[in-house]
């Protein structure tokens, strides 16, 4: 192509400059690693905060960096794909080359809101065991796991499950049950103070919230589970196929 000498190509704007050497930056840093402050930038790159301040939004909001309130802005850990499968969390890692650990974080026997008594398919009021389990991949936690069962299906669960450190193992060994199916959502929600504690992020983190209402080959409802994932470290994948 002949560019007339007095034909310029048209520049690119500052902030795509900006935002191309953070993502070089970002690459050439571990992750976890600190990156300089807005200000340190404004002066390397030779721009204004707020050209700085958008490129480094845009970062987080992609997920390539994470902001730590009060602490500084860091290279975000890579995410973890995991499949949406009928499967356990236990089974899951293991099959994405992960290691998984639980910690029991309370355990309970109540009795089954009107809510959990139609899931469980029990009366309202009927014994159920509300289990609540922090679940880490590698060591670091990633979700905080609430499952609520019937007590009377499952006799001796809790104990159980404290040598143990899959539910769905416990299920099939201890009870002869294996969830089949499952009706799953997934919804988005903010960490609370404390899920943010367990899952060492902030307050008001994204999170990926997966209901699970699972069944067994009968149609028996197993299990009522809810589990807060770290929204910056998970992407779920669904494979679909045509009807
Ligand atoms: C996943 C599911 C839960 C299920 C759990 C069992 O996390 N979302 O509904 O209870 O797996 O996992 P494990 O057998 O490792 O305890």
């Amino acid at each position: 192509m002949v560019v007339a000498a007095n034909e310029r190509a048209p520049r690119e704007p500052k902030y795509y400059v900006v935002k191309r050497h953070l993502l070089e930056l970002i690459s050439s840093l571990p992750p976890g690693s600190l990156v300089p402050t807005e200000r340190v930038l404004t002066v390397e790159l030779g721009t204004s905060r707020t050209t700085v301040r958008q490129a480094l939004s845009e970062l987080v909001g992609e997920g390539r960096l994470v902001r730590r309130q009060g602490s500084g802005t860091y290279v975000a850990e890579p995410k973890i794909s995991w499949p949406l499968e009928m499967t356990s969390f236990t089974e899951q890692a293991a099959a994405a080359g992960y290691a998984a650990t639980t910690q029991l974080l309370d355990t309970g026997r109540r009795r089954a809101s009107e809510e959990v008594a139609g899931r469980l398919r029990i009366n309202a009021g009927a014994p159920v065991y509300v289990i609540e389990r922090l679940r880490l991949v590698d060591g670091a936690a990633m979700a905080v796991e609430t499952s609520q069962l019937s007590a009377a299906r499952f006799p001796g669960l809790i104990a159980k499950l404290r040598r143990a450190a899959s539910l769905y193992r416990v299920l099939d060994d201890e009870y002869g049950v294996v969830p089949v199916t499952a009706d799953e959502t997934i919804e988005t929600a903010a960490a609370s103070p404390r899920e943010a504690d367990l899952l060492d992020t902030d307050t008001g983190s994204p999170m990926l919230v997966l209901s699970r209402h699972s069944f067994d080959a009968n149609g028996e409802p197993v299990e009522w589970v809810r589990s807060w994932y770290r929204g910056d470290r998970y992407t779920f994948v669904a494979r679909l196929t045509a009807r």
